[in-house]
C-alpha cells in the first residue's frame, strides 16, 4: 500500500503549520483523500504533489482562490504545472537579480554623494532583469555579419517579419518590412533612430492575429523567457515560417569544451537546469535545428562569443553585457573572474587551451532552429 501521511507529517515536512493544512481541507484547497488505519485523515501521494503545487503558487505570491483555479486547471498536466511553475520561479530570480543590480547602482551612487531621483527609486519594483542590466548592452552587443546572413537566409523569401525578444534590432533584416516586440521598456529605448516599430509584449501572449506575418524570428532571447514551449507556439501561431538562434541545452559536451564554464564558471550549468530539450523547442515550431559555429572574432559580444580572446572575460563592459553573469550572482563572478586573471597571468590558461588557438570557429551548443 503506498504511504500515507499524518496531517503532523505533511506539516512538519512543509514546513507550514497544521493550521495552515486545516484551513486549505476547510476551503476545499487540499483535501486529504485517505484514512490511517486509526480512521484519521491521511494524505497520498497526489496530496502531496497537489500541496508542493499550492505551495510554490503561494511563494509566488499567487492568492488562494487564484491557486485553485491554477491547480484544479482539467487542461495541465503534471509536467505542464511544473514547466509553468518553473518559469514563474525563473521569472522571479531574474527580477531579483535585476533588483540586486539596481539597488547595488543606487548604493554606488549613494556612496558617491549622489541621491537617486523618487522615479529611479520606484523603478526597481516593476523591472524585468533587462530593465536593470539593459542600458550595458550596446556596448558590445551588435550584429554578428556571418550569423545574421544565416538567419536571414532561413526567413527566406519572407516580406513581413515579426522580430520577437528584439532588443536594440541587431539582427533586424532591412530589406523586409519588420515588426519587433519587446518587453523591457529599456531596451525599447534604446533601439536606434529608424528601427522597426516596437510593440511592448511578452512572447507568451503576442497582440496579433494568427499567421499575420509571413516569418517571426527570435535571436538570443527564448532562453529569457519564462515559459519558452508557449512562447515559441505563440510564433507559429502568428506566422508562417519561423528562425530561432538558440542554445542546445542538452548538449552537455560543448560546455565540458567550453573552457569558461568548466574550468572558472560551472554554476551556468545551474541556469540550464529543467531547460526544454532541443526536441521540445523544435517541437513546438515543428521544424528542424542546424549547428551554429562561433567565429574566432565574432563580433556580436553574446557569452561564447570570445572564447578565443580570454582576456575579454576580464572586463567588466564585456560582462556587464551578458545576462549570464548577473543571473550566477556576484560571488560566482568574482571567483571565475579573478581565477581566469590568474591563470592568464600564470600561463595556466595557454597551457590548457593551446589547441584553440588553431581553430577558426567554435562548435559551442548554439543552433538555428527553422520551421
Ligand atoms: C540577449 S537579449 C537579445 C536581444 C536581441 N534579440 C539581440 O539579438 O540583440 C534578450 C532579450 O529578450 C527579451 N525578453 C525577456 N523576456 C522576454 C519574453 N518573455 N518575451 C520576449 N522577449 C523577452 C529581453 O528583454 C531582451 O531584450
Amino acid at each position: 500500500m503506498a504511504e500515507q501521511l499524518t496531517v503532523g507529517r505533511v506539516a512538519e515536512l512543509a514546513g507550514v503549520s497544521v493550521r495552515t493544512l486545516h484551513h486549505y481541507d476547510e476551503i476545499g484547497l487540499l483535501e486529504p483523500s485517505t484514512r490511517t488505519s486509526a480512521g484519521h485523515r491521511a494524505y497520498s501521494a497526489d496530496d502531496v504533489e497537489r500541496l508542493r503545487e499550492v505551495l510554490t503558487y503561494r511563494r509566488l505570491g499567487f492568492g488562494l482562490r487564484e491557486i485553485a483555479e491554477l491547480v484544479d486547471d482539467p487542461t495541465t498536466d503534471a509536467v505542464a504545472h511544473l514547466c509553468r511553475l518553473r518559469g514563474l520561479l525563473i521569472d522571479q530570480r531574474d527580477r531579483a537579480a535585476a533588483m540586486v543590480t539596481a539597488i547595488d547602482g543606487e548604493l554606488d551612487a549613494r556612496a558617491r554623494g549622489i541621491r537617486t531621483t523618487p522615479e529611479e527609486q520606484l523603478r526597481v519594483f516593476g523591472t524585468q532583469l533587462y530593465d536593470a542590466i539593459g542600458s550595458a548592452y550596446p556596448a558590445t552587443r551588435r550584429t554578428e555579419p556571418r550569423i545574421a546572413a544565416r538567419i536571414w537566409a532561413a526567413l527566406g523569401d519572407a516580406r513581413t517579419v515579426l522580430n520577437v525578444g528584439a532588443g536594440t534590432g541587431s539582427y533586424e533584416p532591412p530589406d523586409r518590412d519588420v515588426t519587433a516586440v519587446e518587453p523591457s521598456a529599456v531596451m525599447r529605448a534604446q533601439r536606434p533612430p529608424g528601427a522597426a516599430p516596437c510593440v511592448a509584449a511578452a512572447a507568451e501572449r503576442l497582440p496579433f492575429e494568427d499567421q499575420s506575418f509571413d516569418a517571426a524570428m527570435a535571436v538570443s532571447t527564448v532562453h529569457h523567457w519564462p515559459d519558452p514551449v508557449a512562447g515559441l507556439r505563440e510564433m507559429r501561431r502568428v506566422a508562417r515560417r519561423v528562425v530561432v538562434f538558440t542554445y542546445d541545452a542538452d548538449d552537455t559536451r560543448w560546455r565540458q569544451r567550453f573552457w569558461l564554464t568548466r574550468d572558472y564558471l560551472p554554476e551556468f550549468a545551474d541556469l540550464l537546469v529543467g531547460w526544454p530539450s532541443l526536441a521540445d523547442l523544435t517541437g513546438a515550431i515543428g521544424g528542424r535545428a542546424e549547428p551554429v559555429l562561433v567565429p574566432w572574432d565574432c563580433v556580436d559580444g553574446f557569452f561564447e562569443a570570445y572564447w578565443r580572446r580570454p582576456e575579454a572575460y576580464l572586463d567588466e563592459h564585456v560582462r556587464r553585457a551578458v545576462s549570464v553573469w548577473t543571473r550566477v550572482g556576484p560571488q560566482a563572478e568574482q571567483r571565475a573572474v579573478s581565477g581566469l586573471r590568474d591563470d592568464l597571468s600564470s600561463g595556466r590558461w595557454a597551457e590548457r587551451n593551446r589547441d584553440l588557438l588553431a581553430l577558426d570557429t567554435a562548435e559551442l551548443g548554439l543552433r538555428l532552429l527553422v520551421a
